[in-house]
């Protein structure tokens, strides 16, 4: 039963005050699409306000598409559209269908031309550490005898070892308070999003992320049929007023964040912008799926505080050793509130895609080793060198590049004016990712400095001074 005059929020003026509770009602479905709203009249009389200040409430949700009117019947909140009973198996054809998209003619471009590399290709492209910068952990002791011994602390979240290391890591760090929630082990982060959109969504449900972002071409959200709205983010400011609008649009269920060291655009999202998010968030009841992947990388005097630390009971973690100790590893992690844990157990038991024991046992000896964290300060400095290096010749040699230097991760995103700088980059052997690829134009793109050792520099200077 909805009382619209006690719960008319106490603003000024009036007419906002009815467009913010309607906006509500419908996100919280307590008024259903198709549903027809009391008229002006008694909208007037129950709100206590002249009909004129109803009238433009209704006018400013109407042209927001949040409601329709129809000549002499009436106003109604506006339909959805149709969504479709669950699938029982993967659709195929939506995996293949990625292929059309205009990301995927880059995605191929990048593969022949690694395919075909004789040595030459200066590759800016890709997605993690190139194998010289993996942390080198020495022998990892492990027989047989002892991997048959270790399956004894096999959990239903994984092994128990492991979840303890990669508990203390997190406690240590201060980036998550583990106190009534799970955390279980997945195959790595894309995994853990798998698993937490099939265990959460269903078909046609909504979910929304910032654009740029990695997540654009993942094909996920397709596969479980789950609608994506992209929320503009510039400079690292999410643009709040759309996510709301989208948020009563499309009665968003999720928010997904990479708020550290963002994929593609290597940065971090400050303090004051996460807790704004934040708020925005629980106004509406949303969660959010923060992926920390490269959480590791953070040097402790820029750490900002994580939105899990921030919220326990609102956001899903999710990190992966991935940009650590390459993504071969398949080994990710979640850490979400308790009830949620024990659904996503169920779900990940179901769908048997519970990581195997081998690859537990091998991550649990690797975080465990003396040199780990040696390892790790080593990876940082060096990326930091490099960084600094690559960004001087850039800075240098193109001036007209925009971007602004990270301050930890492996990514550059430059914005320039020329539409073909993927393919102009090309022919000088120096290859990188397009911003289609992740949802804005060909003029942007993303620039992988980690695989810039000195000789490669070297190659990089060369290569730009041609243009000079
Ligand atoms: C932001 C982000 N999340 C998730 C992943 C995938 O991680 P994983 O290899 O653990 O599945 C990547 C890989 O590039 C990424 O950049």
């Amino acid at each position: 039963m909805i009382n619209w005059h006690d719960d008319l929020p106490k603003i000024k003026p009036k007419y906002l005050a009815i467009t913010k509770l309607i906006k509500s009602l419908i996100q919280e479905e307590k008024l259903l699409p198709g549903q027809r709203l009391p008229s002006e009249r008694k909208l007037a009389q129950l709100f206590d306000v002249d009909r004129s200040t109803v009238s433009r409430a209704l006018l400013e949700l109407t042209s927001a598409g949040l409601l329709i009117k129809k000549s002499g019947s009436g106003t109604y909140i506006s339909q959805l559209p149709q969504i479709h009973s669950l699938p029982t198996r993967v659709n195929w054809n939506l995996f293949l269908e990625n292929n059309k998209t205009n990301y995927s003619l880059y995605q191929n471009k990048i593969t022949q031309t690694r395919a075909l590399d004789n040595g030459m290709i200066l590759d800016a492209a890709g997605n993690e550490l190139p194998m010289e910068l993996i942390p080198n952990l020495g022998l990892l002791q492990m027989n047989w005898q002892n991997f048959l011994l270790a399956q004894k602390q096999a959990q239903d979240a994984g092994y128990l070892p492991l979840i303890q290391t990669i508990g203390h890591i997190h406690e240590q760090k201060k980036q998550l308070k583990l106190t009534e929630q799970t955390l279980l082990i997945t195959g790595g982060a894309q995994q853990s999003l798998l698993l937490i959109l099939r265990s959460l969504l269903r078909v046609g449900d909504s979910v929304a992320f910032a654009q740029p972002s990695y997540f654009n071409s993942s094909a996920i959200f397709k596969t479980i049929g789950v609608r994506t709205f992209p929320i503009p983010l510039t400079d690292m400011k999410m643009d709040l007023n759309v996510l709301e609008d989208v948020i009563l649009k499309h009665r968003i269920k999720l928010l997904i964040l990479n708020p550290t060291f963002q994929n593609p655009t290597g940065d971090i999202i400050s303090l004051e912008q996460r807790q704004k998010i934040l708020k925005l968030c629980q106004e509406y009841q949303i969660a959010i799926i923060e992926d920390d992947v490269f959480g590791w990388l953070v040097d402790s005097k820029d750490e900002v505080q994580t939105f899990k630390s921030l919220a326990p009971e609102n956001v899903i973690y999710i990190s992966s050793l991935s940009k650590l100790l390459g993504s071969s590893t398949r080994i990710g992690w979640i850490v979400a509130p308790e009830a949620i844990g024990k659904r996503l157990l169920q779900v990940q038991k179901k769908l048997d895609i519970v990581p195997s024991m081998l690859a537990q046992v091998m991550a649990n000896l690797a975080l465990t080793d003396e040199t780990f964290n040696t390892e790790i300060n080593k990876l940082t400095k060096e990326l930091s060198i490099r960084r600094k290096n690559v960004t001087k010749i850039l800075h240098e040699l193109k001036p007209d590049w925009n971007f602004k230097t990270p301050k930890g991760g492996f990514y550059l995103w430059i914005k320039q004016n020329d539409p073909d700088i993927f393919e102009k980059l090309l022919k000088k052997n120096i290859l990188v990712k397009p911003g289609p690829i992740y949802g804005t134009t060909k003029k942007d793109f993303r620039f992988n400095f980690a695989n810039f050792d000195i000789e490669r520099q070297q190659k990089l200077r060369a290569a730009l001074t041609k243009d000079k």
